[in-house]
């Protein structure tokens, strides 16, 4: 697995390791945290540097790996509009490097981290894999791009593979695997909250319900069992395919701000921003393809993520907050 010791990584690696996997963790330990993955083998290295093909491929080999993850990227889109060729080079140009490392292998299955960044800005829900893709940065172009890829190279090498488009992934299986990026809604409104500064809603003239943006949050627990249902159904499954991966359900900012004031104890009341440009008022999935082709389904509700993220912020805190501005 590739980028295992990021947030949503490491929760898949303890899955795998929980149902009796050998899991090897490449990462270069940019944003992952080596505690997070006790009972896995770590590799160090750079995976969008020039020798990295070769490395993946002796590790393949040498440690008889069978399928691949791979997480390892940058994910900041406001970064990813102001250094694109970074985010080119390092997100295409690792994934081609893992392509590369794994042809001629014993590699039957490749799952890549996809994004619903790659559909931009959209105006029709729920949104399905099939509308017409046009993301509007950088970073989401490079996972399209990485679709693309993914999708030739596996096919050319005969291995089976598929791309998970996550939607807003929050909450914490674990403590100890919790988001330690100040970067979305969530994190940043926990810190906010723990500065005693009033979060901040960004407009509140959407076309919804409650006039703040909706987005369809994703437990990482759920997201980290979509990976392990995808592993399992990709045997049976020659073609590269792409599914969401969210609930299926809108949920507001201001219901997430103040379902997390609530649970903090501390309501401080909102202050209204102005909105941000091409930031679409609602974006949910539809997740019947994932449900129908993976035999998965979320499980978890908005509480779960939000208590499990608050819970966690003692465990972040401890070990220091990063402060980042990830999408
Ligand atoms: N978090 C989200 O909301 C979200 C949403 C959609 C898609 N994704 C995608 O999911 C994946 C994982 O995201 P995350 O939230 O766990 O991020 P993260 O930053 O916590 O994890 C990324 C991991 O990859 C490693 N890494 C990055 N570049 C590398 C390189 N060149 N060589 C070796 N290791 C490298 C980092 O050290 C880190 O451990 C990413 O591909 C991201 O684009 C995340």
């Amino acid at each position: 697995m590739t980028g295992g010791a990021g947030y949503i990584g490491s929760h898949v690696v303890r899955l795998l390791l929980a149902r009796g996997d050998d899991v090897i963790v490449i990462d270069r330990l940019s944003t992952g945290r080596r505690h997070r993955i006790d009972g896995a083998v770590l590799v160090e290295t750079d995976l969008a540097s020039p020798e990295a093909a070769d490395e993946v491929r002796e590790i393949v080999r040498e440690h008889g790996v069978d399928g691949v993850l791979h997480f390892a990227a940058l994910k900041s889109a406001p970064e990813s509009v102001l250094q694109p060729e970074r985010y080119y080079r390092e997100n295409l140009g690792a994934l081609a490097n893992v392509l590369s490392g794994i042809r001629d292998t014993a590699v039957r299955s490749f799952v890549f981290s996809s994004s619903a960044a790659v559909y931009g800005e959209v105006s029709d829900e729920p949104v399905g894999e099939n509308i017409p893709t046009a993301p509007i940065n950088p970073y989401g172009q490079t996972k399209l791009a990485g679709e693309w890829l993914t999708r030739a190279a596996t096919a050319a090498a005969g291995i089976p593979s598929v791309s998970l488009r996550y939607f807003n992934v929050a909450g914490a299986g674990w403590p100890d695997l919790a988001d330690d990026q100040v970067a979305n809604l969530f994190t940043v409104t926990i810190d906010r909250i723990l500065r005693d500064e009033p979060p901040i809603i960004y407009g509140d003239d959407h076309e919804t319900a409650d006039g703040t943006g909706v987005r369809d949050y994703v437990h990482v627990l759920d997201l980290a069992e979509a990976h392990v249902a995808a592993l399992e159904a990709l045997a049976n499954r020659p073609q590269h395919d792409v599914y969401n991966i969210g609930t299926g359900r809108g949920v507001s900012v201001r219901e997430v701000i103040d379902a997390l004031a609530s649970v903090s104890g501390r309501p401080l009341a909102p202050v209204v921003a102005d909105r941000r440009p091409g930031d679409p008022s609602s974006v949910v999935a539809d997740v019947s393809r994932s449900a129908r082709e993976l035999g998965w389904r979320s499980r978890y509700s908005l509480s779960d993520m939000v208590e499990s993220a608050w819970n966690a912020r003692g465990d972040v805190a401890g070990r220091g907050r990063q402060e980042t501005e990830h999408s």
